[in-house]
């Protein structure tokens, strides 16, 4: 029989199935890390993988939903051969885990593992115990004991990285379960954050992306200083081709950090603010903090300071109380914004958030056709801002071959828009994988833009 503590992890395949944000993706390649650093092989598949760990999101009720579905479905998968386990093991970590955590056994019988946000570095030892002694074995912690710096990460891409800078989050939106299941704001130390930043440099990677629930409020947990515009600028001052950051709550966006869009060339034009209403009411409701003139006058300020940047947000349709009226304000700020992307949601109840005991009694037809009539702006905006990239020469960060026409090699702007391209003669899908080419553009489509690469003379 297998035994993890005398034999390692050699013969051990994994594959990490991954739902939810970029908090979770980033977790995932921790979690391949360290699975990797111990010995064990990760595959692409469940078929082949004698570990499967679920990276969960309950941010929507749809997303349980999904998860019940595939652990439950995995019972019919069979082992594979040669496999040293008598049993596929199955661990749940991510943001259901930390929610349910034990209570996951009694819907989930199959199920060996159960960990949290907060202790990704003890999947080893409770996989081992699962495998060991046959049990299940459960484990999830109310505070992150330290932030998770430490843990080996292995990279999706290797020229992408996402780095965190914050976890948790402290904001309480009335609808929202993270600040739940991801604990309060941390930040994690800049020199740690410069360091790792660094070390990516050194690696070959291309692109760093700083991570938190909101990047805004970085530092306040570390006496106000330093703050986010300092770690923008740090990062920033590494030398890395391209800089991103993700989330920004309007609320705490200052005018630092939106200079930073004129002054600092490797940060990309692109900005994902999430407005959630165009309603003050809704917004006010939701504890957003901030109101639509405000937020308008921040897109104003973007604007001024970078005048192509590209504006993407979230928007909730659908929240408890949120009238035809209401509904038509957030219709015209998308109309007047012009983003070039927005991701719409159906309000989804999430108990335990102080919207879930709101009196919610608009039918649910007509907020699909409110959610159905959004769709409408959103793909004119995404048209309008594409259409404007036409005939321009942008430079493209390739990621690999279109999953559709394998001639075509795909990657992303500066404004992080799809840029298809036939791959020029002479080149091969690794070379350009993970570089940047310039890209003139001939046709721009709602969803992508597409070019012949420029002469690479
Ligand atoms: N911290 C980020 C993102 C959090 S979750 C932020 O503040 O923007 C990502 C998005 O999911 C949110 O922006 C919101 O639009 C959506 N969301 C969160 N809770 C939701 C709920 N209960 N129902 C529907 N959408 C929700
Ligand atoms: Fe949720 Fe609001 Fe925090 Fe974003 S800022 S994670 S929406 S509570
Ligand atoms: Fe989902 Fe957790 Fe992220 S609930 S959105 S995976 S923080």
């Amino acid at each position: 029989m297998f035994k993890p503590t005398n034999g390692g992890y050699m013969d051990l395949t994994f594959h990490v199935q991954t739902f939810g944000c970029q908090m979770n993706k980033h977790d995932s390649e921790r979690v391949t890390g360290m699975l990797e650093g111990l010995g064990a092989l990760a595959v692409d598949t469940i078929e082949e993988a004698d570990v499967v760990v679920f990276m969960t999101c309950c941010v929507r009720e749809a997303a349980d939903v999904r998860l019940m579905g595939q652990v439950s479905s995995m019972k019919n998968i069979p082992l594979r051969p040669g496999s040293p386990l008598g049993k596929r093991m199955v661990a749940i970590g991510g943001c259901i885990g930390q929610r349910d955590g034990e209570k996951l056994f009694d819907e989930l019988p199959h199920v060996d593992v159960v960990f949290g946000t907060n202790n990704l570095a003890s999947l080893p030892s409770l996989l081992e115990k699962a495998i060991t002694d046959h049990v299940q074995s459960a484990e999830t912690l109310e505070e992150s004991l330290a932030f998770p710096t430490d843990l080996p990460t292995t990279r999706e891409h290797s020229w992408a990285a996402w780095l965190p800078i914050t976890i948790g989050c402290n904001n309480f939106c009335t609808y929202c379960i993270v600040p739940y299941v991801r604990g309060r704001e941390k930040s994690r130390p800049i020199e740690d954050v410069v360091a790792e930043a660094s070390r990516y440099v050194a690696d070959g990677v291309k692109e760093i992306t700083l991570l938190g629930q909101n990047v805004n409020s970085y530092g306040r947990d570390l006496y106000g200083k330093p703050r986010f515009a300092d770690v923008l600028q740090a990062v920033a001052d590494t030398g890395v081709e391209r800089l991103r950051f993700a989330t920004s709550h309007p609320k705490d966006l200052t005018d630092e950090v939106i200079s930073k869009f004129a002054t600092v060339e490797n940060l990309m034009p692109a900005l994902h603010l999430p407005a959630q209403s165009g309603s003050n009411a809704i917004l006010k409701a939701m504890h957003r903090v901030y109101t639509v003139e405000h937020y308008l006058e921040l897109i104003a300020k973007l604007r001024d300071a970078c005048p192509g940047i590209a504006l993407s947000t979230d928007i909730i349709v659908g929240f408890p109380g949120e009238t035809e009226e209401d509904f038509m304000d957030t219709y015209r700020l998308i109309e007047q914004v012009g983003y070039s992307q927005v991701f719409t949601f159906i309000y989804s109840k999430r108990e335990g958030t102080p919207a879930a005991t709101y009196e919610d009694n608009t039918p649910r037809e007509v907020i699909q056709d409110r959610f159905d009539r959004l769709r409408t702006v959103v793909e004119q905006g995404a048209y309008d801002f594409n259409q404007a990239q036409a005939g321009r020469v942008v430079s493209v960060l390739f990621e690999g071959t279109s999953k559709k026409e394998p001639g075509i090699v795909t990657g992303r702007s500066p404004e992080n828009t799809t840029v298809h391209a036939p791959l020029p003669d002479g080149l091969s899908v690794q070379d350009v994988s993970g570089s940047v080419f310039d890209v003139k553009i001939e046709q721009a489509r709602t969803w992508y833009l597409r070019g012949e690469f420029c002469s690479l003379g």
